[in-house]
Parts: structure tokens; C-alpha cells; sequence
């Protein structure tokens, strides 16, 4: 294990670094028509994620596990683990390897319900892992066989949800046992365990501040059903983040956590929380660049298969999103135009309805700055059609440059 760990630990000159003074609007413009990126550009504010880790941790309370999926830049890792971050949830070796390589001391909880035995082992006996979730008696079979009967295991038990309309995507449908198998879960984790803890998620970017205090009655009945000490209660991700829609505040839905919990009798567990989107949403924008206009069509050069799935047509995300001109100084007329926008590739699909309200004079050549563009955006790219190429800036971190060199795509003669 000490040999693994050795392996990850790196030195890197973002780790440790404090943001510094906020790098202003029209200096990020300024820069970003020096750069003139021909390629989509993520620009990552680290003074901007740790405040967002700030606020939640100042009004939560409990154990923040970060979800590595929805962001495992190691710029991201490295800022919460700098911000003093003590846990991350992981689904992956590669995740794990993540997680470490920023903050070789945190704890990781192996929250993917259905894991490969190889990685279940390699997690516990080589990265130190000792928490995991289930959702399935088998899960849990394979568990203690891959770690060899360990004394010190952590075990989650995952809880499905009733549906949920407001959540962006339901996360129950793929993962988590019915109340009755759960209860019956615990049961069978509890003599196995150091530590029980019964987890649920209420599905991704949940707009509902009853959400969680529903779940919490869920899962009140389910620990009464099995009768077992349950030490700790984990909230699971789906915090929302502000895009164009209202949004419920953290300190609203935490106020509504603890009211459930003291309602239910469960005031006393640990809490624990898995936030992604919540966290990272709001500290990366996406730079695409108009490549064509046709009316109230706009063809960028990213898209479904690159950082905005989410825009697309299974989800119809919104993103805030701004103009920043390629001829310096000109002026807008105040007029706004709904416009649609077509990603790169082929794929008819590859379409993104919006609306996205922008200046009417913008034309080819100008770029648009997508903001909230730190959740499930860069982990999602793909290099369909060759288009999957994106550049990284860092702002307010002293000592930072950008982690990966902007790449220009070869001019057509
Ligand atoms: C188990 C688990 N925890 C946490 C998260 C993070 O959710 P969110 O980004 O909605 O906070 C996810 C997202 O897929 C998840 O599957």
C-alpha cells in the first residue's frame, strides 16, 4: 500500500496555493481575445470553487465527500484539497488514483453500488479504501470476499427513492434497494461492519427543498424496519447549483434536512453528504467560438459530444451564457434574440434547443462564455469526429498556469 501511495503522491504547484484577489470580467475578456481560441476553452476560477466549498461547509455540517465524477480535473481536486477537504466520493481506480494523487490523507468512500471484485480488492488493500456502498446481497458477498473477511469495514447500504419530478435525472431507476431490502441489507451488514450507514440520493440538481426531508422519512422507516444501530446517515449528492431557474439556497434544503431528521427521530447519527454539482457548477465557464450564423442558429465549435451534453437533447440544460465580441469596443444595441445552437460533429443530434438569449448582433468569430460549466462538462467529452480537443485556464491562484497548452487546430488553407 505504501509503495501505491508513493506512486500517486505528486508534487504539483496548484496544490497548497491560496486563490487570490478575483480576476475581473473585463480582464478575463482582455485575455480571452489575447488568446483568441480557436478550440472550446475552459476558464476555472479557483477563488470561485473555494468559495462554493466554503459556503457549503459553513452550512451543512457534516462530512463533505466530494463526487469526483462530476469534475475530476486535478486543478478541482487540488483546490478542495487545499480548502481542507477530508473525503471524496469515488466509483472508479481511476477516480481513487485521483482522489489521492490531490489529497493523499482523505478518506474515499467506493460509492458505485455494482463494482469489479478485482477493483473492490485493489481499493481496500492497495489505496487504503474501507468504505463501500450496496445495494444488492450479492454486492455485499463480493465485498467480504475481496477483502478477505476484513474487520474494518465501513458499509452503505443504498436506499432507491420514489420518483422524484424535479430532480434534472432520477437516480433510482439504475441504483438502490427497495425499503424492504434495504432494511434487510442493513440487517445482514450489521454483524460484518465497523461502521453501518444507510445513503440515498434524490437524483441530480433537485430544485425540490422536500425532497430530502422525504427521503429522510424513507429512510427513518427503513432503519425502524430493520432494528439495527445505523451509524450514519449519507444525503447523497443532487444539491442544486444556479443556473436560469430558481433555485432553492443550501441553507434552506439543510434547514429542511435537520427539521426531517429531528422529526424522525434521527438528530443523533452522523451526517454525511456527496455533493458534485453544487460544488463545482459555478466555478468553470466554456468558451466556444461561432463558426456560422443562420438566423436564430448559432454553430459553435463544441457540443453534445463535448462539454454540453447536458444542453442537448436528452436533457435540454440552459446555461447562462454571455458575448464576448471578437471586435474590441463595438457596441450592442441592447436587442437580446433566442437563439438554438449546433455542436461540431455530423450527428444531427448534436443540437441544443436552448433558448440561449444572447446579443442580436453576435456573428461568426464572436465567442460566447457558457457559464456553470464546471459540473458534468469537461468528464463528459468524447473525440467524435475529432472534435474533442478543449484548452484550460486557471484563474485567482497564484503560481498557476495553464494546465494543459491550448492546442490551435491546423488553419484550413
Ligand atoms: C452516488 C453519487 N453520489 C453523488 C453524486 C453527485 O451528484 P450531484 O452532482 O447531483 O451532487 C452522484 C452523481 O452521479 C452519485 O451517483
Amino acid at each position: 500500500m505504501a509503495k501505491a501511495m508513493d506512486d500517486i503522491r505528486q508534487t504539483s504547484p496548484l496544490l497548497n496555493a491560496r486563490p487570490a484577489a478575483r480576476v475581473s470580467v473585463p480582464r478575463v475578456d482582455a485575455q480571452i481575445k489575447a488568446l483568441a481560441p480557436q478550440q472550446p476553452l475552459y476558464v476555472f476560477d479557483a477563488a470561485r470553487l473555494a468559495q462554493s466549498y466554503r459556503r457549503f461547509a459553513a452550512s451543512f455540517g457534516g462530512e463533505i465527500a466530494y463526487a469526483v465524477k462530476c469534475n475530476p480535473h486535478p486543478a478541482v481536486l487540488e483546490v478542495l484539497a487545499a480548502e481542507g477537504i477530508a473525503a471524496f466520493d469515488v466509483a472508479s481506480l481511476a477516480e481513487i488514483r485521483a482522489a489521492r494523487a490531490a489529497a493523499p490523507q482523505a478518506k474515499l468512500f467506493f460509492m458505485h453500488p455494482v463494482k469489479a471484485p478485482e477493483d473492490i480488492a485493489a481499493a481496500y488493500h492497495d489505496y487504503g479504501v474501507r468504505a463501500f456502498v450496496l445495494d444488492h446481497v450479492d454486492e455485499l458477498y463480493k465485498i467480504l470476499r475481496a477483502t478477505e473477511l476484513a474487520q474494518d469495514l465501513e458499509l452503505f447500504v443504498r436506499l432507491g427513492l420514489p420518483k422524484n419530478g424535479k430532480a434534472a435525472l432520477d437516480f433510482s431507476s439504475k441504483f438502490g434497494a427497495l425499503p424492504e431490502e434495504a432494511a434487510a441489507l442493513l440487517q445482514a451488514c450489521r454483524p460484518v461492519c465497523r461502521k453501518l450507514g444507510l445513503a440515498f440520493h434524490v437524483g441530480t440538481q433537485n430544485t425540490d427543498t422536500g425532497a430530502y426531508a422525504r427521503a429522510v422519512a424513507v429512510a427513518a422507516g427503513v432503519i425502524a424496519t430493520a432494528d439495527v444501530s445505523v451509524d450514519i446517515l449519507d444525503l447523497g449528492g443532487g444539491f442544486p447549483a444556479r443556473y436560469l431557474e430558481r433555485t432553492p439556497s443550501l441553507p434552506a434544503i439543510f434547514h429542511e434536512i435537520r427539521s426531517a431528521l429531528l422529526l424522525h427521530n434521527l438528530q443523533h447519527m452522523q451526517l454525511m453528504a456527496e455533493p458534485g454539482r453544487a460544488l463545482v457548477a459555478d466555478c468553470m465557464s466554456l468558451i466556444v467560438r461561432v463558426e456560422q450564423r443562420r438566423g436564430d442558429l448559432l454553430y459553435i465549435n463544441d457540443g453534445v459530444y463535448g462539454g454540453l451534453f447536458d444542453a442537448g437533447p436528452s436533457l435540454r440544460w440552459r446555461y447562462p451564457v454571455r458575448r464576448i465580441a471578437r471586435d474590441g469596443g463595438q457596441t450592442e444595441s441592447g436587442v437580446t434574440t433566442a437563439f438554438r445552437f449546433a455542436g461540431p460533429t455530423c450527428d444531427s443530434i448534436d443540437m441544443m434547443e436552448g433558448p440561449f438569449i444572447l446579443p442580436d448582433e453576435i456573428k461568426a468569430g464572436d465567442w460566447i462564455e457558457i457559464k456553470q460549466a464546471g459540473a458534468y462538462s469537461q468528464c463528459l467529452r468524447t473525440d467524435f469526429n475529432g472534435f474533442g480537443a478543449a484548452g484550460f485556464l486557471v484563474l485567482n491562484m497564484p503560481g498557476a498556469r495553464p494546465v494543459k497548452p491550448i492546442k490551435q487546430r491546423k488553419q484550413n488553407k
